[in-house]
């Protein structure tokens, strides 16, 4: 055992001294960070390369690929922070499934901004921001989020592009996703109320409107129409609500297609031209693996593709086109709405986590519940998306906690787990094993070096990878962009020759 720690930790730190510095920053790419706004947030790594520059021509030599990032939890990982700061070198950053039930949350100079429907790339200038098909878009969320955008001074123009594929959310979807909820009781979802399920379920049932369709009022129209006759029979028995009028929903969304059309283009079309000319695209994530329609906890799920698969069929680019997968991780557990969660901390130590993490939904206000890293979660989340690394968040809400349990398998009814049951039941019931480790008593906030984290961080990182059977590239000691620790940049691949 202690061998295998031992080859661990030569594991990680090889990886900072080696794979580190052949992260040179800016300057592995100056022409296509030269409108880019922001400062180097891999210092550590700029050191070193200007200390060994022969690493850092090896570091300008390596590939740039095209990287999924996806949260290996249950959302709120803080996959925003990670794009925001991986976004500064590609050429595009492309949302592939969800809608405004997101939010991602990036810190920097210039402010707070929480991203709901637009790509946590929208703040340098030279990045294109693609919504595409497989989201589903409600216009007056995503016209909301532009205008507050610009009012933080963001110039959003041709940058901004949303595919005709995508499917609208319509004031009928929100209020049977509320509506429906309602009905639930204690078997609710929890979900955000923002519409997304039934616009999915619409999709699926092929009576779905696109975003396409906003710009052919007539065609538009008689979808509408021919929907509404259903939805207010439904409406009206079911759930005792209002009529929606076609008039009334028609002008609402031709207002909205006057604003939007100059965004509405064939999406697949761009992002594929882009790869082919040898851009770098990332595609960026929302919500987590375990809220995955087919690989989540069913059915205390959303409604879309969230693992790495769905970054494909969302958006029309081929898995071969893909180079790389990062699953972002919070160095603990967190879950807002219903369903289960072995690791859940409903003492003093779980609200521990929820005050100092500031664990309060981005999108809603709702209370995350917290719990303990799960390594049962990872290995699946690692398994189900082909994970080719880590970004390991919030390590810093773990300072002063005097020790730190990992779950390493569940126990249901005699029997041990140590993958995750796709049986709810026993998901729920489950005794979570776990292994301990001891906390540290300095202070890892904003560390930006892994040299400066207390040798207990580091051990406990040494076993999330571990665990988890995934290797860590970014640590994240705090909110800013600032506050990372870069041991390797996972848009530089090595395998593919592009
Ligand atoms: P996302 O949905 O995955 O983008 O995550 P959210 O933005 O919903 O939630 C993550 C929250 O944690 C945000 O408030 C971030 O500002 C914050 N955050 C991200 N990384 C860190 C970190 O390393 N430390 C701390 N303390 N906060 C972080
Ligand atoms: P980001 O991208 C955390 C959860 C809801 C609910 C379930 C279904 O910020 O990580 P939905 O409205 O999608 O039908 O709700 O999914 N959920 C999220 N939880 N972060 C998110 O997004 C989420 N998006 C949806 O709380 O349990
Ligand atoms: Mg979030």
């Amino acid at each position: 055992m202690a061998v295998l720690g031992q080859s661990r930790k030569m594991k990680l730190e090889r990886r900072v001294s080696v794979f580190g510095a052949d992260r040179p920053g800016v300057w592995g790419c100056p022409i296509m960070v030269l409108d880019k706004l922001e400062s180097d947030p891999y210092h550590d790594l700029s050191a070193l390369a200007l200390r060994w520059p022969g690493l850092f021509f090896w570091g300008a030599f390596q590939a740039m690929g095209n990287l999924v990032v996806i949260g290996a939890q249950w959302g709120d990982e803080g996959k925003g922070k990670i794009v925001d700061i991986l976004a500064r070198d590609v050429d595009a950053v492309v949302r592939y499934q969800g809608g405004s039930n997101a939010g991602h949350t990036v810190i920097n100079e210039r402010g707070t901004f929480v991203f709901h429907l637009i790509p946590s790339g929208i703040l340098y200038r030279g990045t294109l921001c693609v919504i595409g098909n497989g989201v589903v878009v409600d216009p007056a969320s995503l016209i909301e989020e532009l205008d507050h955008l610009q009012t933080q001074g963001v110039k959003i123009a041709k940058n901004f592009v949303v595919s005709q594929r995508a499917h609208l959310i319509l004031p009928y979807h929100k209020a049977i996703d509320k509506a429906s909820e309602q009905s639930k009781g204690s078997r609710r979802i929890g979900t955000t109320g923002r519409g997304i399920g039934p616009s999915y379920a619409d999709k699926m049932a092929r009576i779905g409107i696109r975003m396409g369709d906003l710009l052919n009022p007539k065609a538009f129209r008689a979808k509408l129409e021919e929907n509404l006759v259903e939805v207010n029979w439904f409406a009206e028995k079911l759930y005792k609500m209002e009529r929606f009028e076609v008039e009334k929903v028609f002008q609402q969304y031709m207002g909205y297609a006057d604003r939007l059309k100059s965004h509405i283009v064939d999406t697949v079309m761009v992002v594929n031209k882009m790869i082919d000319g040898k851009k770098t695209v990332l595609f960026e994530g929302a919500q987590g693996t375990h809220l995955d329609v087919d690989f989540g906890t069913y059915p205390f799920v959303t409604s879309s593709s969230s693992s790495a698969g769905g970054a494909s069929t969302g958006t029309g680019v081929g898995p071969t086109k893909i180079d790389a997968v990062l699953g972002i991780a919070k160095a603990y557990t967190t879950r807002v709405g219903s369903g289960p969660f072995p690791t859940e901390l409903t003492d003093a130590v779980g609200s521990g986590l929820q005050t100092r993490g500031k664990e309060f939904g981005s999108t809603t206000g709702r209370a995350r519940r917290c719990g303990w890293f799960d390594g049962v979660v990872m290995r699946y989340a690692t398994k189900v998306n082909g994970l080719t690394s880590l970004a390991v968040t919030k390590l810093d809400v773990l300072d002063g906690c005097k020790e730190l349990k990992v779950c390493t398998g569940y126990r249901h009814q005699g029997k041990l787990y140590r993958d995750m049951p796709s049986d709810l039941q026993a998901l729920t019931e489950c005794e979570p094993v776990y292994k301990t480790l001891k906390g540290w008593v300095g202070s890892t906030s904003g560390a930006t070096t892994y040299k400066q984290l207390p040798v207990e961080a580091k051990r406990y990182l040494q076993y999330v990878e571990d665990i988890s059977e995934c290797p860590i590239d970014i640590i994240s000691t705090g909110s800013k962009r600032s506050e990372t620790i870069v041991l390797r940049n996972p848009l530089k691949t090595r395998s593919r020759a592009r």
